[in-house]
């Protein structure tokens, strides 16, 4: 069983509850954090030691996987350390806040023995295993249209926490940083990007980056996606549509989990709607959030991957970020990859 190091203890702290859901495949052997009441008090939680030293983590030969919890912009310069010690590093999002720094962390990952598993939790739970399962029937047809919204509320409180809607340390705003989980989704159900037009605004919050966008997406497939943005909602509810040829899959309205909610399947032709109600009633339940995202990041290191997130996903969403942030500043459509000699591909700052 691989020996966890968890660094940074605020969304950390929901990864240590998610690996305490399973014991049999992750031991969290350390907690590291600057922040010493926090870092002692989850490393007493796991049974682990604390430390508030990264490079302790670093140099402990008995530790297979650090998991990077920090602050946006030291996620690239850790795991970049964490690549060139052999171990695997799980990378919370945003993995990096350039295309040429991700790229930098493909280049490491090929030198090392291990590997960068970035987070996408969101992509964990029952109603995406009953998606998989219409598809394995051949039910949904072809892409068409989607629409996806992230409507959160983020106030002051929020941003109190310094990093936070700065270009320094956050890296960049409400697309890189919130929406970066839907979009993750589309691309997974809807296949690759081709091309972008997007407008963003800071309209919600006295901040340096942007929480509020406005996105039309063109998928290699031919179908089309739009995607709203915004910070300023009075709750938090994240939604989407997703139009195939011969179903439309509805998700609920749960912010951090769209996988745990319960999913309206419809087929177009109402005649088919038994079959499909039939397929949705042999799925099982399944792990939800960052313990489904661990549970396929554990098969993948035992030699089962297939259901992990890999870098390859991680370089697709800064890849995206980056033509939606050019497509604003230039107004124009943008085709994806990204050029790597724009500005945009150095950085994502304004
Ligand atoms: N996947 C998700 O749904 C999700 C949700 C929330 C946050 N995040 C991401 O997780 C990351 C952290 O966000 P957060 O909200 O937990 O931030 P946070 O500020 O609450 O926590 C970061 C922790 O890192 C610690 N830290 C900072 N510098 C350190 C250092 N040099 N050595 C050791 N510890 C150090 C801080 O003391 C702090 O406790 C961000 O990249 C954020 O985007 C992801």
């Amino acid at each position: 069983m691989p020996d966890v190091a968890v660094i940074g203890g605020g969304i950390g702290g929901e990864h240590i509850k998610a690996y305490a859901e399973l014991p049999d495949r992750f031991r969290v052997t350390a907690v590291c954090d600057v922040n010493r009441d926090l870092g002692q008090r989850l490393a007493t939680q796991t049974g682990g030691r604390f430390t508030a030293d990264i490079d302790d983590v670093l140099a402990d030969p008995d530790i297979d996987i650090v998991d990077i919890c920090l602050p946006p912009a030291m996620h690239v310069p850790v795991a970049l350390r964490v690549l060139e010690a052999d171990k695997h590093a799980i990378v919370e999002k945003p993995i990096a806040g350039s295309l040429v720094e991700a790229d930098r962390l493909v280049a490491a990952e090929a030198r090392s023995r291990g590997s960068v598993f970035p987070v996408f939790q969101y992509r964990y739970g029952k109603a995406f295993d009953q998606l998989a399962a219409l598809r394995t029937a051949g039910f949904p047809g072809r892409p068409i249209a989607a629409a996806i919204e992230t409507h959160w509320n983020r106030d002051r409180h929020y941003y109190a926490n310094p990093w936070r809607g700065s270009w320094d340390h956050e890296l960049g705003g409400a697309v890189l940083s919130h929406a970066i989980h839907a979009h993750d989704l589309l691309t997974q159900h809807f296949g690759a990007v081709a091309e972008i037009a997007a407008v963003l605004g800071t309209n919600a919050n006295p901040v340096e980056t942007e929480d509020c966008a406005a996105i039309s997406f063109a998928m290699a497939n031919g179908a089309l996606a739009t995607s709203s943005i915004t910070l300023g909602a009075a709750s938090d509810t994240t939604r989407m549509r997703l139009v195939y040829e011969h179903l439309t899959a509805e998700s609920g309205t749960a912010p951090y989990a769209p996988g745990t909610d319960d999913w309206h399947f419809a087929a177009r032709d109402l005649t088919r709607q038994a079959e499909i109600d039939a397929i949705l009633q042999d799925v099982p339940d399944a792990l939800a959030g960052f313990a489904g995202y661990f549970d396929a990041v554990a098969d993948a290191i035992e030699g089962r991957p297939g259901r992990e997130v890999t870098l390859a996903d991680g370089l697709a969403s800064i890849e995206l970020v980056s033509a939606i942030y050019h497509s604003d500043r230039s107004g124009q459509r943008v085709s994806l990859p990204v050029d790597r000699s724009l500005p945009i591909a150095m950085s994502l700052r304004r």
